[in-house]
């Protein structure tokens, strides 16, 4: 992989990527492996944001790590393959999104007016960063928020703009939502309202951070942009999202190879009777056996699947093995978990690292 940085006539722009959250709604996939690194689409999750981020002219980033801080250096090195510098703090206990955003300013080297973007670590994002920065200098804005408008806003930050497109609440979580615009997980700070943050202390920009600049009369600013959208933190969300980037419903320059209906990383090997759709990607090592059907999931690397099985919307762990004919739908299976011949997993079942399912064939499912 190779990725160059967009040219642009202004300053250089730094990021501040946030990766140091457990990714607890992804467990056992998180156990080993943090969420920003998991495999998506072929590649580390992050390999697609740093893409992005290269080609919307960013040219340094400081990773703000805490849970399994030290794979962070080990998967992505200096950055000089994605055309960017890349920088590591550590959080020794996870000082919370805000905390997380402070610690990191420390290491940055933009000046006090100059725009600085953020990123959580799990989003997959279409949109404009660019225009979005735009629209930050033109304002003269404190931070300026990427918003997406979605069907179920309940479910995340509430966010309200006015008709100059100036943010007037931050209502993370509302049960009742007054407007179906959301936080989306992007700001762009100017860099001095990063540094007037209380250092040191555990802090939420959703909770604290954007309710107190707003409640101060600070300019936050609402960039709505509805492109492809999607936050991964879920293991439904987070195969959709893969599955997506195979497809090519979100273009990446990091995913290797064409987009297609499936994804066979080198060292895959799959029988010319099984069948994969709905862009499935097969890690690299991995033996699909005769008959295997699977569609809309993950397979990470070194994984068995035997003959006949049927793999619907899931995810099989590094080194796992499923038996003949097992039934998976719905479901994570941890790192080297084995699924015997026949077994029925469905909606929701997640196996954990190295559980082993065989003898008399179970079935489980969260239906009714
Ligand atoms: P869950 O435990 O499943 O909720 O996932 P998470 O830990 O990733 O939390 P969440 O999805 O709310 O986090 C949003 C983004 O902020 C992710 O990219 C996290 O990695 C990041 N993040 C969350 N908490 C911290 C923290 O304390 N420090 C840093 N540096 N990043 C954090």
């Amino acid at each position: 992989m190779s990725f160059e940085s967009a040219q642009t006539d202004s300053a250089p722009l730094e990021a501040i990527l946030l990766v140091g959250g457990k990714g607890t709604r992804l467990r056992p996939l998180t156990i080993g492996v943090p969420k920003p690194l998991l495999p998506t689409a072929g590649v580390p999750f992050l390999a697609h944001q740093l893409a992005k981020a290269a080609a919307a002219g960013v040219t340094r980033i400081v990773l703000a790590t805490s849970y399994r801080a030290e794979m962070f250096e080990q998967v992505l090195g200096d950055g000089s393959e994605f055309g960017l510098e890349l920088t590591y703090v550590q959080e020794t206990d996870p000082l919370g999104t805000g905390g997380g955003i402070r610690n990191a300013a420390a290491h940055l080297r933009s000046g006090p007016d100059d725009p600085v973007v953020v990123l959580n670590g799990d989003v997959l994002s279409g949109h404009d960063i660019t225009a979005q920065v735009e629209l930050h200098r033109k304002a003269d804005a404190a931070v300026t928020l990427h918003l997406v408008q979605v069907p179920d806003p309940a479910r995340f930050g509430c966010v309200p703009t006015d008709l100059a497109g100036r943010v007037t609440d931050f209502l993370e979580k509302a049960p009742e939502p007054v407007t179906n615009q959301i936080n989306a997980g992007c700001y762009v700070f100017t860099r001095k309202f990063i540094d007037a943050m209380p250092a040191g202390v555990v802090l939420s920009v959703e909770l604290e951070t954007f309710p107190g600049l707003i409640a101060a009369g600070e300019t936050v600013m609402g960039y709505v942009e509805s492109a492809y959208w999607l936050d991964v933190g879920t293991p439904e969300a987070f195969v959709r999202g893969s599955c997506d980037l195979v497809l090519g419903e979100l273009g990446s320059t990091a995913l290797p190879g064409q987009p297609g209906d499936a994804l066979l990383l080198p060292g895959a090997s799959v029988h010319s009777s099984a069948v994969l759709s709905g862009g499935t990607t097969v890690g690299a090592g991995s033996s699909l056996a005769a008959g295997v059907t699977a569609t809309g999931s993950v397979v990470f690397d070194d994984v068995q699947i035997g003959a006949g099985a049927s793999i619907h919307a899931s995810v099989i762990g590094a080194g796992a093995r499923i038996g003949p004919g097992a039934v998976l739908d719905g479901v994570i299976i941890g790192t080297g978990a084995e699924i015997g011949s026949g077994n029925e997993l469905r909606h929701g079942a997640r196996i954990w690292p190295g559980v082993r399912l065989d003898g008399t064939a179970i079935r489980f499912s969260t239906d009714a």
